[in-house]
């Protein structure tokens, strides 16, 4: 069976960091999000994996060639963006009309078993299956309203928390019929979602398949903070520090942490918890972090702090400078000496800065 995984989009909720990789190229304790999803699809006995792609299209191919854990890679090129349907048209010629496939938002951290959803999938007469989870608050996303057998009605978008019809929501991923290129014109942007499910809805052929465990977007910094979170909380447990790490004395590292090759942190500094490490990240003395990524390369000086926040690749960060809650930090920029940057401040990649910032503020 084949997988296709949307992988093209601009990721513009990330921005500063999705300026230089695409989303699913951040890493999420310190390996790739795509690498996470290939992993699970081969363990899952897929053979052929087509990515759908076109924002920073050559950053995959570059990464991956083709093929990655013991699948063929397919590349789907589009011209421009097809959004979440045009792409499943576009890739029709690679995936063919001989048998079902699966489609995943590539955006999406989840341990979903690829394999009970397709078994579900061939139990009904389904045009569509798709991956549901239950999420407290479902206000944020499109919420099934399903029968006893796991039909799907209708789906409500966004609704308040008292109309919601269930508190199971569209996961992104999904078990489609050669059938459905039938429904999605060719060569235009299409969303699957408000465009092709209603149809199938209305004929009976929709169905929801509701999963509990890890499952989570990584849309905006604070859904990216949490995958992390999660992924810390119930995969990783414990503390993990990479080879040639070298910590100073009196270094506390608290659980869960995770820490990439060749770091190195200075004298009592106070790491975690979840906080997700690069490799040869050197930290200073004193320095204290919580809850946040540092990408790769980054240099952060002595009685720093930095909480709730992701510093990208190769960051220059001064003495006793404090990141806040919400702050992205793009590649290569220097934050100076004694700076603050209080809340939900992004720097643009590159950036100096050399005064704090005390309200929320986009630094170009
Ligand atoms: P934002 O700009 O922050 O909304 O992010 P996004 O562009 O990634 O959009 P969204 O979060 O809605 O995308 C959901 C999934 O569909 C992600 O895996 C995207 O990579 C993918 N996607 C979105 N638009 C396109 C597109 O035009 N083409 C392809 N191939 N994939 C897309």
């Amino acid at each position: 069976m084949k997988a296709v995984i949307l992988a093209g989009g601009f990721g513009t909720r990330l921005r500063p960091l999705s300026c230089t990789r695409p989303k699913l190229l951040f890493p999420i304790g310190n390996k790739p999000l795509l690498d996470w999803k290939l992993e699970r699809l081969a363990k899952n006995g897929i053979k052929e994996v087509i990515l759908a792609v076109n924002y920073m299209a050559d950053a995959f191919i570059q990464r991956y060639g083709d093929s990655a854990y013991g699948m063929k890679l397919f590349y789907s090129k589009e011209e421009k963006p097809l959004r979440t349907g045009g792409p499943i048209k576009n890739a029709e010629e690679i995936i063919g009309r001989e048998e079902i496939f699966l489609v995943l938002n590539g955006d999406i951290l989840t341990n979903l078993d690829y394999s009970k959803l397709v078994k579900e999938h061939r139990e009904k007469d389904a045009t569509a299956t798709i991956a549901l989870h239950q999420v407290e608050d479902p206000s944020r996303y499109g919420v099934a309203e399903l029968t006893e057998k796991n039909r799907i009605v209708q789906f409500v978008e966004k609704p308040t928390r008292e109309k919601a019809p269930s508190n199971l929501i569209n996961a992104g991923v999904y078990v489609l019929e050669p059938k459905i290129f039938d429904y999605i014109p060719s060569g235009q942007p299409v969303s699957i979602e408000r465009e092709v499910f209603p149809k199938l809805a209305d004929k009976g052929k929709l169905y929801g398949y509701p999963f509990e465990g890890l499952w989570t977007d990584i849309g905006k910094l604070e859904d990216y903070l949490k995958a992390n979170k999660l992924l810390l909380d119930i995969e990783i447990k414990k503390s993990q520090l990479g080879k040639g790490v070298r910590l100073e004395s009196g270094v506390k590292i608290k659980d869960p942490t995770v820490v990439g090759e060749k770091v190195v942190i200075g004298e009592k500094s106070e790491i975690g918890p979840h906080v997700v490490v690069g490799e040869r990240v050197i930290l200073g003395r004193e320095v204290h972090a919580q809850n946040s990524v540092i990408f790769s390369g980054t240099v952060i000086s002595d009685f720093t702090t930095v909480k709730g926040a992701v510093i990208g690749e190769d960051v220059t960060i001064g003495r006793k400078v404090k990141i806040g809650e919400g702050c992205m930090i793009g590649d290569h920029a220097v934050i100076r000496d004694n700076v603050t940057l209080t809340r939900d401040v992004t720097v643009c990649p590159s950036k100096e800065v050399a005064e704090s910032v005390l309200t929320p503020k986009c630094l170009m």
